[in-house]
């Protein structure tokens, strides 16, 4: 595989994503339209590793990024070249060279439509789709469950949530949702006792996603999201899910929440999605470059 890549009259190179300046990471995806704040991109650089296309005079022409997960999967994200060069092979010379070093591992990546061809192309096969509710919350909260209980759970707690997220992301990325309770506030449903349910609440560009969402059934799932959305009356929400019907979607749209974009859930290597009945399973997504 090249090393450099002529893209026009710009000579590419590539560069780890930590040698760059967070604001050409920022410049990047704000030509592209995407809401990252410079906080977003500090987090997701510190959790996953990266390359980017870099000139002779250091600007940043494309970003790839992965994330590993547990031992044998990663989630790839961040795939962006500038609009001033795209289509000009740039988006492949980079992610050739992310599945290069991703090699042992299962991937799996949400598209967009500009992308699929591309991903496709390189092996992925299509699993889901992905559907982002954004809105301002409004609306009642739903009533609790009498059977079970919610409430915050301190980040050096969550050890109680990592068995349940395993038996529904499929892979352990507890160091993933460790990082993640850093910077999100965590609420748990427990059941006689025992953790059936989580989701996390975090700021990410310039409103509040709720994400990871992990619950046994749509009831439950509602439960989680409406006791973030009882702190977020008012305020912009996202929430990224591949429920495409069904109680837990109609509840979105009851508190304002519409579909805004759709995204493609790809896989490489061993399926990714694979639910299973009475087990619990990812309502919520934690966001697009993680699942
Ligand atoms: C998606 C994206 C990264 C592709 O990067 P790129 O530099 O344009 O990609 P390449 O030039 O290497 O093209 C790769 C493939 O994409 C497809 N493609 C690229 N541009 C295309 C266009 N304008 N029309 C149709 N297909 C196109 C082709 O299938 C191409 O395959 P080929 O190599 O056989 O010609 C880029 O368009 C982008 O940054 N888009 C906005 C952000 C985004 O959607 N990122 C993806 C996140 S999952």
């Amino acid at each position: 595989m090249g090393k450099s890549v002529r893209v026009k009259s710009f000579e590419l190179v590539t560069r780890d994503i930590s040698d760059v300046d967070l604001n050409l990471l920022h410049g990047l995806s704000t030509a592209v339209g995407w809401p990252h704040r410079l906080a977003d991109w500090d987090f997701l650089r510190n959790i996953g590793h990266g390359i980017v296309a870099v000139d002779g005079i250091g600007r940043v022409f494309g970003s790839a990024m992965w994330f590993p997960q547990g031992e044998d999967f990663a989630t790839i994200g961040l795939v962006i070249t500038s609009p001033r060069t795209q289509a000009q092979g740039a988006g492949r010379w980079l992610m050739d060279q992310v599945i290069e070093r991703c090699a042992c591992r299962n991937l799996s990546l949400n598209s967009t439509k500009a992308a699929f061809q591309l991903y496709l192309s390189l092996g992925f096969t299509h699993e889901a789709t992905t559907f982002l509710h954004r809105g301002i919350v409004s609306g009642l909260p739903f009533p609790p469950s009498p059977d079970a209980a919610l409430c915050e759970l301190p980040a050096d707690q969550l050890a109680e949530v990592m068995a349940c997220d395993m038996r529904a992301f499929g892979y352990d990325r507890s160091r993933v949702l460790a990082l993640l309770s850093e910077i999100a506030v965590t609420c748990v449903l427990r059941r006689n006792d025992k953790v059936v349910g989580y989701a996390m609440r975090r700021p990410f560009g310039g409103l509040h996603v709720i994400g990871p969402i992990v619950a046994d059934s749509d009831e439950d799932a509602i439960q989680l999201a409406s006791w973030h959305f009882q702190a977020l009356q008012g305020q912009a929400a996202r929430i990224d899910t591949r429920e495409a019907t069904g109680p837990f979607t109609e509840f979105l749209a009851q508190c304002g929440l519409s579909v805004e974009q759709t995204a493609l859930t790809m896989s490489k290597g061993r399926r990714f999605l694979n639910r299973i009945a009475a087990e619990p399973w990812v309502y919520g997504l934690a966001g697009h470059a993680l699942s």
